[in-house]
This record gives structure tokens, C-alpha cells and sequence, in this order.
């Protein structure tokens, strides 16, 4: 089995740690899309593409793309594989999610040139802009751009500031209109590789650094407005309140404790808005995220179903409107039978086994598979702890995810005619 080269692990393990001080706040590392923390780091990718012989684009939706066309191309156009993951954080996160892909598969290139590689296809690094959906609470959106699918409903979407993403597309010289008409899928792709840690604790229970992916769960987000009335703290008899917070924290915990019944559905509230929030004022309306997530279409819908009825009457009890809205709706994905050969056998190679592991995380190979076969192998990371900013991955265990996703690139490459 041929070796790593300790040069390029080195310069892997330096430039995770690069970007992990890469951020728009001060003390924590938060990234999110079309941040200048984000074209911070772009100009990072700048030069170590150079240094390694890639081209180098921005996207309309502020996606890194590098490309390599490796020696021997003839002009004629080739089969495009992609590796890729995205650049953008959740808020005080790890520095390992997303970026760990990004930063392995320009290894992988690198390795794959060290080893003297002349795949017949070109490789183009692809570091997705939005996969968070940490300013617009909507996922994807560098992918969706990306695979062509951006809707141009999202483009009124708001930030935390007030501006529409369409806005904010315009304040950084790309009208809106162009963003959407300009967007296809590449032509000749033949698949999509994505390594991410794993963020659940399944490969350190079975004790291995690689695991490879079967499919990545179904997942929907939706925000939850409750209106009721303001009044004053002092003075409105408790019986005669209509108290949207309190109708929204009840929704909480009934959320939680169906998650908790049911098995394989995770459902989380990650963000609660009180209007007008004053300590003196009933709450008049209280705004939650919801995410919610199963491995199978049917158990996600109708555990949503259920939810949202539940919710509907015990808010109606107090008197309490409801506006229930979708953000996103997004079916389980199944990896590709053929890619994931590939990383098996590497991983079989490299490490004796492969553990197969269902992701509960999104990730942007659910939007790309609606374009190319996608395959994706994880990392073990400590405690399985992940949007956390104590994520860790051993670096032992990032070079072995190299060596398997390097390895399993030369089997495809070696399969491909
Ligand atoms: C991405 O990390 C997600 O699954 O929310
Ligand atoms: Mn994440
Ligand atoms: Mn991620």
C-alpha cells in the first residue's frame, strides 16, 4: 500500500487549523455565506491552489471551485469528478465540520500528483458556500446553486439584519436575475466524493477511524409563529392571558418528548424569538425553529404530521395562533451502490473493515445526488461531538480518511474506461 506523503498530511493538519481561526466573530469560529471571514479563507484556497496547479473560481453563490485537469488531458472534453464539502459553520462551531472535507479532498489531489496519478477524468475541489444555514435558515444554498436547483423563492429569504438574500447578492456585484439564470449543473459530471467527520458516536464505539455512508437521513425544518397578546405583567389575571411563549415553550417539550418516544426521530428547537421581550410584557408572539429528522420519508412525514396537528389544538386551547411554515423539506438520499465499492474496498484495504453508518446529518451530497452518483465516507471524531466548538478528529484518523478517499479515487479512476 503506498504511503502518505508527510509533507502534504502535515500541511492538512496546519491549514485545518488555519481556517479554524478563520472567523466573522471574535473569540469564536462562526463562517456563514458571503461573509468577508468566508472570502478570508478564499484567498487562503488562492494560493494553495496555485501551489498546486489548480485553477481557481468563486461561483455566483460564493462556492471555492479548484480544478484539476490532470497530465495527458488532450483538449477533449473529460469526465468531471467532484470532492467537495462546505466552508460555512454553524455559530461557536468545531473547525472540523465541512472544512475537514474541503481541506482533505485538496490533499487528495495533492497526494494523487505525488503519486504520479493521471486520472482520465478531471477533478474539480468544490468548497460549498452554505451548508449551514446559519444566516438564512435555509441549508444547501451553495449546492443548490451549484446543481442548479437554487429556487428563486429563496431569494427573498431574510437574515438575521433584515436583508433579503437576493440583497445580498446584489451587494456583492451579482444581480440576482444573472445568479439564476447562470446556474446549470456541470456538464460530464461522473460523481461526487465527500468526506466529513461523522458527528454521531457510532465509529468510536466500533472502535475505527472510517466508516462509509449508506444514506443520509430525511429532514425538515419549519418555523412555528405563535400569536397571542401582549398585556401588562402586573396587572392581566393569569387566567385571562393568551401568552405566546408560553404556548411555544408547551410546543417545546411536547416536540421533545414525541422525539424521545419515537424511535430513530430526532427533533430539535434551535431558536426562539420572544416579541417584544420585555420582562414586564406577556409575550404577544413567539417565534421556534423546528428541525426534524428520519432515516425512512414515511416515519419524517408523519411524525411531522402529528406534531403540527398536536401543536395546532394545544395552542388553539390557550387561544394561541399558529402560522406553521416549511423552510425545507428534503427526502433520505441513498449513496450510490457503485461509488461507495470504491470507498469500501479502500477503507477494507486501509483499515481491515468498513462500517457501514446511516448519517442523521445533512450534507450538501444530498443536493448534488440530484445531479451525480454521490458516495461519502466519515471520520471518527472524539465523544461524537459535533457544532460544538470542542470538535475533534485525531490526526491519525484524518490521514487514514485521506488515504481511503485517495485510494478509492485511483479504484474508480482504474474502473473507469
Ligand atoms: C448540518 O450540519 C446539519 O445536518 O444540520
Ligand atoms: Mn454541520
Ligand atoms: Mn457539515
Amino acid at each position: 500500500m503506498r504511503s502518505l506523503d508527510p509533507i502534504i498530511t502535515e500541511r492538512l493538519h496546519a491549514r485545518v487549523s488555519e481556517l479554524g481561526g478563520i472567523s466573522e466573530e471574535t473569540g469564536r469560529l462562526t463562517r456563514s455565506f458571503f461573509s468577508d471571514a468566508m472570502t478570508q479563507v478564499h484567498f487562503r484556497f488562492a494560493e494553495w491552489a496555485e501551489d498546486a496547479g489548480l485553477s481557481f473560481t468563486i461561483d455566483a453563490a460564493d462556492n471555492l471551485r479548484l480544478r484539476w485537469t490532470a497530465p495527458a488531458a488532450d483538449g477533449v472534453t473529460r469526465p468531471l469528478l467532484v470532492i467537495g464539502s462546505h466552508l460555512d459553520t454553524v455559530r461557536d462551531a468545531g473547525r472540523y465540520d465541512g472544512p475537514l472535507g474541503v481541506l482533505t479532498g485538496l490533499a487528495c489531489i495533492e497526494q494523487l500528483q505525488a503519486w504520479g496519478e493521471a486520472p482520465p477524468f478531471d477533478i474539480e475541489l468544490v468548497g460549498f458556500s452554505d451548508e449551514e444555514g446559519l444566516r438564512f435558515q435555509t441549508a444547501y444554498l451553495g449546492s443548490a446553486y451549484y446543481a442548479g436547483v437554487f429556487p428563486e423563492t429563496w431569494l427573498s429569504l431574510r437574515d438575521a439584519a433584515g436583508h433579503t438574500l437576493g440583497e445580498v447578492l446584489a451587494s456583492r456585484g451579482r444581480s440576482a436575475a444573472e445568479v439564476l439564470a447562470a446556474q446549470r449543473a456541470p456538464e460530464n459530471l461522473c460523481g461526487y466524493l465527500e468526506l466529513h467527520i461523522e458527528q454521531g458516536p457510532q465509529l468510536e464505539a466500533d472502535a475505527c477511524a472510517v466508516g462509509v455512508v449508506s444514506a443520509i437521513a430525511a429532514q425538515t425544518r419549519a418555523r412555528l409563529v405563535f400569536s397571542g397578546k401582549a398585556g401588562h405583567a402586573g396587572t392581566t389575571p393569569m387566567e385571562l392571558r393568551q401568552d405566546a411563549l408560553c404556548a411555544a415553550a408547551e410546543a417545546v417539550l411536547a416536540i421533545e418528548a414525541y422525539a424521545r418516544a419515537t424511535p430513530g426521530l430526532r427533533a430539535t428547537v434551535g431558536q426562539l424569538a420572544v416579541v417584544p421581550g420585555a420582562s414586564n410584557v406577556i409575550p404577544a408572539e413567539a417565534t421556534l425553529t423546528l428541525d426534524i429528522r428520519h432515516q425512512a420519508d414515511m416515519s419524517l412525514a408523519a411524525a411531522v404530521a402529528e406534531l403540527e396537528s398536536n401543536t395546532r389544538s394545544h395552542a388553539a386551547a390557550r387561544g394561541i395562533a399558529l402560522r406553521w411554515e416549511f423552510l425545507q423539506q428534503g427526502k433520505a438520499v441513498p449513496m450510490d451502490a457503485a461509488l461507495t465499492e470504491h470507498l469500501k474496498a479502500a477503507a477494507v484495504a486501509r483499515q481491515g473493515n468498513a462500517p457501514v453508518l446511516v448519517s442523521g446529518a445533512g450534507h450538501d451530497a444530498a443536493v448534488i445526488s440530484r445531479i451525480a452518483p454521490v458516495a461519502m465516507i466519515f471520520v471518527r471524531n472524539r465523544d461524537g461531538l459535533s457544532h460544538h466548538p470542542d470538535e475533534y478528529v485525531a490526526p491519525a484518523d484524518a490521514e487514514l480518511g485521506l488515504a481511503v478517499l485517495a485510494d478509492a479515487v485511483c479504484r474508480y479512476a482504474a474502473s473507469t474506461p
